[in-house]
């Protein structure tokens, strides 16, 4: 007898309670009769969903996002932002890939062909193919355990209150003869009440049969009797539990037997039963026994042997599988398999494996190319939760530059660069580009996304760079080394001539770097806005002199001068007017303030790009000699100095994420560049 539970006095004990949803589990657990399941049915025919209905269904549940790209529609589906792990499966990028995806399952769901072919995820190593499998899985092993995505399966209870459960979990529905399944379908579907039709294919699994051809026998052919030795309970997917998820990867090849996918005669029970063709002496454990009902991921599926193939085939097909000495069974699951780019490529000279060729649905699962959805897998992998040291400003966007980079193809028109590519793929603007030049690019580049480096490789140089010793923090630099330094020992690179086109790439994003962090450090220190803002009246009182071929106060004498065109210019020319223009621009500059004014609007040069601009590089020049930048380098800073560094290292922190250390790291880097005098002011 069991004592009733009384609350425990522990403190983590009581968290636990606390925690504890006796009712969900109340749910999770239910059972009922079969009669019970029919009024289920009734009230919710969504229950008998099938595997590739319940899939989709759960994806849908999440909404989705649409934006326009390239003048056409895309559809985000917000289930691949992994809303069960924080993310962490999380897929980027790939949106239009995805979608054909989503697109296959819903055809599927609606049963229009493709739930009768393997779903085959090609693409390069490392493209989030796994990723995808394991999220679907989650997904639904989390969408069973829900009201709307629940499903039932059944047990048997013997005379003597020994349960055998179905052993391939089938849904109750399947215990009613195929005579008369048509018309308490035609019943239940009648009410409108589920987005399908269902249908339930095929008879029970071998098992099921037997005992129900037994019970029939006793009970007189009394279908009520029978179904009353059932007990009807709820199905909760879950790999773990080998219940409706199932995953098959292939060995070495000689160990390919197919009674791992259909399962084995279990020698033991053969005594018990007395014959080996007696179902209740057979395993139902084969991967696709196991998967039934929900979904069956076959890692590297054209490594499978021959053997296998035929399983397959008729598995996907036919929906059918053949467990050894038995009839054909029904099953209802969904096929997904994955395989990379040089396995595929070898499919395509196998006879062989011709008859599967024709039985896929292969979707492509590319690289990323496009910088900022690149980045966001290392923001995923490498945030604050899961490390500790400091990641300085752009060391994870670095490099997700360089992989990118790696992928792409050289652009054919000649005044292009690789780097400029990329940033028109990422969405910049370039003069004389549209969308639809770039999206010509991107069409004439065939294998883009299917070669290049994986993010594998990056997320692994990330992790190196952080476990080095020495430093609270990472910056660009440890990183874009540590990528170099694993190309020379990279397994996929054989090739010389690639490898010294991936080191040369990765000298353009350290060149790109600089030029940001140059830019960064400019701000800071120009990001005084009194200073620019007096900068800015300064310069607009002289253009409205020149304009209006006034004079103007000179608020320190109080005498009328010239306009300083000296300031004007120096000015201009920081966003490159040359003199012969300097009038146009003027004027043009001249005739916004002046309709601004008639508005009743001041003028404010934040809303003036090219304006902010100039006037920030203006002021950065003008103090750049006053901070004695340069003299950084020299380590001796007097007082005065030091006090004005540390007002811009403050800004950095403040303004751009850095830290102390990176933060003293990147002023010395620019004061370096500086020193180096190969400084451009104009960027
Ligand atoms: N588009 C993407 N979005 C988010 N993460 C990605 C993407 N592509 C790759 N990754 C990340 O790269 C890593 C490798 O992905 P995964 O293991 O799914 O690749 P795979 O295609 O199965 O590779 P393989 O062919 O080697 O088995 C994972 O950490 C994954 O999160
Ligand atoms: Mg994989």
């Amino acid at each position: 007898m069991t004592e009733p539970s009384r609350p425990s006095r522990h403190p983590l004990m009581q968290r636990i309670a606390a925690l504890q949803d006796i009712q969900q589990y109340q749910e999770l657990n239910w059972e009922g009769s079969f009669e019970d399941y029919l009024d289920l049915v009734r009230d919710d025919p969504r229950v008998s969903r099938n595997a590739y209905q319940r899939l989709y269904d759960m994806i849908m549940r999440f909404g989705t996002r649409t934006y326009t790209e390239y003048k056409k529609q895309i559809v985000r589906y917000k289930f691949f932002d992994d809303p069960f792990d924080d993310g962490k499966d999380a897929v980027f990028g790939i949106d239009v890939h995805l979608m054909k995806l989503v697109n296959v399952l819903k055809s599927a769901a609606l049963g229009y062909g493709p739930e009768k072919r393997v779903i085959l995820l090609h693409g390069p190593v490392g493209s989030a193919k796994s990723t995808i499998a394991r999220l679907l899985k989650k997904g639904l092993e989390w969408y069973s355990r829900q009201p709307d995505g629940r499903l039932y399966t059944f047990s048997w209870v013997g005379p003597e209150g020994e349960i055998t459960p179905a052993p391939m979990h089938e849904d109750p529905l399947k215990l009613i003869p195929l005579e008369f399944r048509e018309e308490v379908l035609a019943d239940i579907n009648g009410s409108g009440r589920s987005p399908y039709p269902i249908r339930l294919e095929g008879e029970l699994d071998p098992v099921s049969r037997f005992l129900f051809k037994q019970a029939m026998k006793d009970a007189g052919g009394d279908f009520t009797a029978v179904v009353s030795k059932i007990r009807v309970r709820r199905l909760i997917l879950s790999e773990k539990d080998r219940l409706g998820i199932g995953t098959f990867q292939p060995k070495d090849e000689k160990n390919q037997d197919s009674t791992e996918l259909t399962g084995d005669i279990n020698y033991r029970k053969i005594a018990e039963y007395g014959s080996d063709s007696d179902p209740r002496a057979f395993n139902f454990d084969g991967e696709f026994c196991v998967a039934n009902r929900g979904l069956i991921e076959f890692v590297e599926v054209l490594k499978l042997d021959v053997a296998f193939l035929y399983d397959l085939l008729g598995a996907s097909q036919e929906h059918v599988i053949k467990p050894k000495k038995f009839a054909q069974t029904a099953i209802d699951q969904v096929i997904l398999g994955h395989t990379n780019e040089p396995e595929y490529r070898k499919l395509q000279s196998n006879e062989f494996m011709e008859a599967l060729r024709d039985r896929t649905i292969k979707i492509d699962v590319p690289y990323i190319t496009k910088w900022h959805e690149e980045a966001r897998i290392y923001a995923k992998d490498f945030n604050k939760k899961r490390v500790r040291k400091h990641i300085a400003p752009h060391t994870l966007e670095m490099a997700a530059m360089w992989a990118v980079l790696t992928r792409l193809e050289e652009p054919k028109k000649h005044n292009l660069t690789l780097l400029q590519k990329l940033k028109l793929y990422d969405g910049k603007t370039l003069p004389g580009y549209t969308e639809d030049n770039v999206k010509e690019l991107r069409k004439g580049a065939i294998r883009e996304g299917l070669e290049g480096i994986s993010p594998r490789y990056v997320q692994d140089k990330i992790s190196n760079a952080l476990v080095r010793d020495g430093g609270d923090s990472i910056n660009p630099f440890m990183v874009l080394n540590e990528l170099e330094s694993g190309l020379s020992s990279h397994s996929l690179l054989s090739d010389e001539e690639l490898r010294k086109h991936y080191r040369d790439l990765l000298g353009v994003v350290k060149k790109e770097y600089e030029d940001i962090v140059k830019n960064e450090v400019q701000k800071a220190i120009a990001s005084d806005e009194d200073a620019i803002a007096r900068l800015c009246s300064n310069y607009i009182d002289n253009l409205k002199a020149y304009c209006l071929k006034e004079r103007v106060k000179n608020s320190f004498t109080g005498s009328y001068d010239e306009p300083d065109e000296r300031l004007l210019r120096a000015v201009e020319e920081k966003i490159n007017i040359a003199e012969t223009r300097k009038d146009d621009f003027r004027r043009e500059l001249m005739s916004y303030i002046g309709g601004l004014a008639i508005d009743g609007k001041v003028f404010d040069y934040k809303a003036n790009e090219r304006l902010h601009k100039a006037l920030e590089l203006k002021l950065f020049e003008d103090q750049k000699d006053s901070i004695k930048l340069t003299s950084l380098v020299s380590q001796v800073v007097d007082k005065d100095t030091q006090a004005r560094i540390d007002i811009v290292k403050q800004r950095l922190i403040d303004n751009f994420g850095y830290d102390d250390q990176s933060a003293t790291d990147v002023l010395n880097y620019v004061a370096s560049i500086f020193a180096r005098g190969d400084a451009k002011d104009s960027a």
